[in-house]
């Protein structure tokens, strides 16, 4: 019997599972870390801690498990997109990573597209210049810290830093290299049009591979540190999304999926390169070989339902604590009372900006229709009633871009409750599924690690084989009318606020 890992570098944990060839879960263990937000809108991680989480859990899941390492045939990697790690001549880490949710870097975006052009960007990185993705951030370090710029050798991504780590190699995969705005994306490799335009030297970029092939093998530091063996190989492995796709089997024209992790994402496969000119939603590469997908993204949508528990409702974490539970099952108990609407309150989920479909960094969260009557559970209901109307403009732009979409799959921590489901479902107005498997991202990449070690025949073929459905959300036509109704005013309000938020944010 072979074994495969999957490691998911996610924005608040790091998820490290060991599988058998049957995609059965024989261990898996999760460190979390801390996000720092320096300023309004600023988002930055160390990598260290990236590190020592990944180092952590893998040395859990070897000795967990029993598994022989040499039974071990690969390790895949998957993690939060766009972040930029930066690393000296000595593969020192010389400044916190800025991450995804960062928000920085408008000034350098408005540089991006002077530099290269606004159509021939889209044309090449299949996407308009945003301040998420890696160049901006890239830009930003070398505007406002030269020094530091100066002295970097090496840029990486989250989870191709934890590779260098791991293999000593400098790698990535197309998919999460999609997201550094240097990818030619329809031609799947760097584009020394854009890199020239932008002056960064390509050196400083790692090999890029498709996500199942070979990138290295464990160093005999990290087979020291963990119980791994030297023959495990590490293949590409993809960005979060991308991994999310194949851990539910989104392989397939006409098959997408929502996820709600952190931010909040609408994927669908698409086996031709369509870009949205409008650049509302992500077109990138996908971590089936040869082909890609289109996503739209919120910002903050697991991120809104943490940010309100963890500073309004420490009574419902005590109350989960005395009883063993999750503080996220009492919250979900609690909303199940509040009617649909949450009498009269909308959120709108912009903590971080938000990217689909506005692109607006300026943009912040907003309470709307607060009244003497509302208690917790209503402002709780909102909150994942906003984001989901976040999510629903995302599915719906997708579709508007050509996106046939037949079936809808659901994965991610906000995936887990029923109640978030039945919203997206009713919102949608089309069935949400889940699969038997929660492990989505790392049970992904864990798929490809067996695909290029020769475990399993292809990607699609591993889905076809191990991903399972297991129940389904119906909609339900009296909830979408009402919906359609808030959601209509849901997205007037940020029309109408979006000058204001500008002025609030130069306050
Ligand atoms: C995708 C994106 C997020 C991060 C964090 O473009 O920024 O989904 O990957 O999960």
């Amino acid at each position: 019997m072979k074994y495969l890992i999957g490691i998911d570098i996610g924005t608040s944990a790091t998820k490290t599972v060991l599988f058998d060839e049957k995609c059965n879960v024989m261990a898996s263990a999760s460190k979390e870390y801390p996000l720092f937000q320096p300023h309004n809108g600023w988002a930055e991680q160390e990598p260290e801690d990236w590190y020592d989480a990944v180092i952590t859990t893998l040395g859990q899941v070897v000795s967990k498990s029993g598994v022989s390492s040499e039974d071990i045939a690969g390790i895949g990697l998957s993690g939060q997109m766009h972040g930029l790690v930066m690393l000296d001549e000595d593969n020192a880490v010389i400044r916190p990573a800025i991450i995804w949710c960062d928000q920085r870097t408008a000034k350098e975006c408005e540089e991006i597209t002077k530099r290269v052009g606004a159509e021939r960007l889209i044309e090449i990185s299949a996407n308009p210049a945003l301040t998420g993705f890696t160049a901006s951030k890239i830009l930003w370090v070398r505007s406002n810290e030269p020094e530091n710029y100066k002295r970097c050798r090496h840029i990486l991504l989250p989870k191709d830093y934890i590779r260098f780590k791991l293999t000593g190699e400098y790698a990535t995969d197309v998919s999460d290299a999609s997201g550094m705005q240097l990818l030619d994306v329809p031609k799947r490799c760097w584009s020394d049009e854009i890199l020239n335009k932008l002056d960064i030297d390509r050196s400083m970029l790692g090999r890029v591979y498709e996500s199942p092939e070979v990138t290295g093998y464990i160093t005999k530091e990290t087979a020291k540190l963990t119980g791994l063996s030297c023959k495990t190989a590490v293949v590409a492995g993809a960005g979060d999304n991308a991994a999310a796709a194949i851990g539910t089997g989104i392989v397939k024209d006409g098959k997408a999926f929502t996820t709600i992790g952190t931010s909040g994402v609408v994927y669908a496969h698409t086996s031709t390169p369509s870009i949205d000119k409008k650049g509302r939603v992500h077109t990138f590469c996908c971590a089936v070989p040869g082909c890609w997908h289109i996503m739209g993204v919120t910002q903050a949508a697991g991120l809104s339902l943490k940010w309100f528990k963890d500073n309004f409702c420490q009574d419902y974490a005590a109350e989960a604590k005395e009883q063993s539970r999750d503080v996220y099952d009492i919250i979900n108990e609690k909303i199940e009372n509040v009617p649909l609407g949450s009498n009269r309150l909308i959120y709108l989920p912009y903590l971080m900006g938000e990217r689909t479909p506005h692109l607006d960094s300026e943009c912040r969260g907003v309470f709307f229709g607060l009244s003497g009557i509302h208690t917790k559970p209503d402002l709780l209901r909102a909150v994942m009633e906003g984001v989901s109307f976040s999510l629903t403009d995302c599915k719906e732009i997708l579709e508007e871009t050509g996106a046939n979409i037949n079936e809808m799959m659901v994965c991610g921590g906000g995936g887990k409750s029923r109640v978030w489901r039945s919203m997206l479902a009713d919102m949608y107005n089309c069935g949400v599924k889940t699969i038997v498997s929660e492990e989505g991202p790392a049970l992904g990449v864990a798929i490809l690690a067996g695909v290029g070690t020769g475990v399993f025949e292809s990607v699609e073929a591993a889905c076809e084989k191990f991903i399972q459905e297991k129940e389904a959300s119906v909609p339900n036509i009296e909830n979408h009318k009402k919906y359609r109704n808030i959601h209509k005013l849901y997205q007037k309000l940020y029309t109408s606020l979006k000058d204001d938020f500008k002025t609030l944010g130069s306050l």
